[in-house]
């Protein structure tokens, strides 16, 4: 199978900030590569090295064959991008915005009328298609965000935290039409702080922090790494909290984390579930919440580097 995108030592510096830290990845013709890291990992300026709107430091890149720094026109022909915040122009309506985008891609007129037509109705905007955008809601912003790149029917599209303030069915719609681009033979690129997005969509999945690759592998081979789900519990009184770590450490045999009245615990088997709950129940301690999780990125991060996900972007924050 070919390489749709193919990094190698990717480095990108900003002043004396090194963003991003010799990248390499492949993602295969057609497939989903999910893009997952924390706040300042480096997501966004990965992808605007590869859609041509950064030149890279260092290494190379290459989308769809062609090299980002030597043929980025090339690049631009083949690409569609999202980007992680609209750019979409606020004072024409969705439609018109649609149709610019067309004729900029050098459709004739009727063509990209047809073109914008068919995509609103495609992303449910056919009445909003006819409102400027800036009374869109952050969904329909979204939508009109995707139907934008998708203009030109690139074979590889890059989608900056396409989910970010989108509820969450609108949210599932999304997945939806990713997975109907990648059904349809698209290469797509998706930057997430959401394991969950990235498992659900991604063929496979890059874990990025500090500019650097800490792990690659599926879903299901990073989860394996983090370990099992965990399971939670919330007791009413915290004055019943020592009580329920004694009940909770005997019945599952493995040793708790406790913050104030919340517990967890490694789960590997689900009948911890019924199990904790009987023995609480029977020792008196009433539950507020209980649950079993799966691995969050936090777990991802505890386990990959030994510290949690930096909480906020670091860098801006002390700007
Ligand atoms: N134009 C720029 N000038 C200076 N520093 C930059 C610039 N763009 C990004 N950076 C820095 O590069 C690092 C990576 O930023 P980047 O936006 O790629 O992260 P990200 O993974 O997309 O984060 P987020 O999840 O917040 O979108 C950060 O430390 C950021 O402050
Ligand atoms: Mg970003």
């Amino acid at each position: 199978m070919d390489n749709a995108i193919k990094l190698e030592g990717l480095v990108r510096d900003f002043g004396g900030t090194r963003a991003v830290d010799g990248v390499s990845l492949q993602v295969p013709s057609g497939q989903v590569l999910g893009l997952l890291g924390p706040n300042g990992a480096g997501k966004t300026t990965v992808v605007r090295m590869l859609a041509t709107l950064l030149v890279p430091t260092a290494g190379t890149a290459r989308v769809g064959g062609f090299d980002v720094a030597r043929e980025a026109a090339r690049v631009r022909e083949i690409i569609g991008l999202t980007g992680q915040y609209a750019s979409v122009d606020e004072k024409l309506t969705g439609r018109e915005n649609l149709i610019l985008i067309g004729r900029l891609l050098g459709l004739k007129r009727r063509d990209a009328r047809a073109r914008a037509d068919a995509l609103l109705e495609d992303f449910d905007l056919r009445d909003a298609g006819q409102r400027p955008a800036q009374t869109y809601s952050g969904g329909m912003r979204r939508r009109l965000d995707l139907a934008a790149s998708l203009v030109g029917r690139p074979r590889i599209l890059f989608l900056d935290e396409p989910s970010t303030g989108l509820d969450p069915r609108a949210r599932r719609d999304l997945w939806e039409r990713v997975r109907q681009l990648q059904a349809e033979g698209t290469t797509v690129l998706l930057t997430t702080q959401y394991l969950e997005e990235a498992d659900a969509l991604a063929d496979s999945i890059v874990v990025l922090d500090q500019g650097r690759v800490i792990a690659a592998g599926t879903a299901a081979e990073l989860k394996a790494r983090v370990g099992a789900r965990s399971l939670h519990v919330t007791v009413i009184d915290p004055a019943a909290a020592a009580r329920a770590l004694e009940v909770v450490s005997r019945v599952s045999g493995q040793t708790v984390q406790a913050d104030g009245e919340h517990l967890s615990v490694p789960a590997p088997d689900p009948a911890l579930v019924p199990a904790v709950l009987r023995a609480l129940d029977a020792a008196g301690i009433d539950v507020a919440e209980m649950g079993l999780r799966g691995a969050s990125l936090d777990d991802v991060f505890l386990s990959l580097t030994g510290h949690g996900a930096p909480a906020g972007n670091a860098a801006e924050d002390a700007a």
